[in-house]
């Protein structure tokens, strides 16, 4: 479809999200059409001087209620699974797929690739394969958004939010900031590139990045000393990192979290909120010590531990 105003579908919900919103803009343009057809039409059958019945009529349309009642509560309803399913769809992501970090910043947008790439607006993704974006941002609220692809995700200061996508076909998109967020908001915009998938590979390995992010998070974990504490320690201070993410973890609250990249942001930015079982609230906290992009490195290093127990 080539109507201006609706850039290709080029993701995998994009469509589904356009026949919900034409489903409501078709349905909204019926309930004008049924209110304004016959009041324009009373409007010249009563005018003043015409000879009509202006006697008040006083049967009951009870029948007539109960059925508009019942059709509008079916239609609404209908309407609010139908929201609903593509919702979920939307906030789901897919098990697998790529994983890339992209932290707002006044007024850019800066990518982390896990091989330790790095753009700035600009973001290159493989096409046809489930890409997960992990927003954070460094100041105030900024709204990553692919209008071909449908999907929009505001990034919130203190914590982590998604959003996922497959793209279709290789080709070039907008990204936007849609969320206004200062003097240069407007200028907050840049490109998408999808690439074909070994394309994007050779795109990954010319980057030539300096090291992975798994990687500069393993020399950070040392620099900032949080292997004295949780790692080749012989007394146990505090609990062990391998395996750790994406399970449950015990607190001392006898609640369990499962480790996903907030609660790891959380227990390095705020330790003192969630306790792990069994351990002293000892550790202190890193806010104002590591950036943004530091914490994405010290995460991605964590989830590379992966669930090798040290001997
Ligand atoms: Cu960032 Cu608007």
């Amino acid at each position: 479809m080539s109507f201006p105003f609706f850039p290709a579908q080029a993701s995998s919900s994009a469509e589904q999200v356009d026949h919900l919103f034409f489903g409501l803009l078709a349905l909204s343009g019926l309930v004008l059409l049924i209110v304004f057809a016959p009041m324009i039409f009373f409007l010249f059958k009563y005018r003043r001087g015409m000879r009509v019945n202006r006697r008040l009529r006083s049967s009951s349309a009870v029948r007539l209620e109960i059925i508009w009642t019942a059709v509008s509560l079916l239609l609404s309803t209908g309407l609010f699974a139908w929201g609903a399913k593509v919702y979920l769809d939307l906030e789901r992501p897919p098990a697998g797929g790529l994983e890339i970090h992209v932290i707002g910043k006044q007024w850019m947008w800066k990518a982390q690739h896990a091989e330790g790439n790095r753009e700035i607006n600009e973001l290159h993704v493989p096409a046809g394969q489930t890409v997960r974006l992990i927003l954070a941002t460094e100041d105030v609220i900024h709204s990553f958004y692919l209008p071909a692809f449908r999907i929009k995700q505001d990034a919130v200061p203190g914590r982590y939010t998604q959003e996922w996508f497959l793209a279709k076909k290789p080709g070039t998109y907008h990204l936007f900031c849609a969320e206004y967020c200062g003097a240069k908001h407007s200028q907050m915009i840049g490109r998408i590139v999808v690439m074909p998938p070994a394309e994007y590979e050779n795109w990954l390995k010319n980057g030539q990045p300096a090291e992975s992010l798994a990687r500069g998070g393993e020399r950070l974990f040392r620099e900032l000393d949080c292997s004295g504490c949780h790692m080749g320690s012989t007394v146990v201070r505090s609990p062990r990192l391998e395996g750790i993410y994406g399970k449950p973890a015990p607190l001392a609250n006898g609640q369990f979290q499962v480790a996903n990249e907030q609660y790891l942001r959380d227990s390095i930015l705020l330790p003192q909120a969630q306790i792990a079982a069994g351990y002293e609230p000892l550790m202190p906290t890193f806010k104002g010590r590591v950036s943004e992009e530091e914490l994405v490195q010290l995460i991605a290093y964590i989830k590379s531990l992966g669930d090798q127990r040290a001997p």
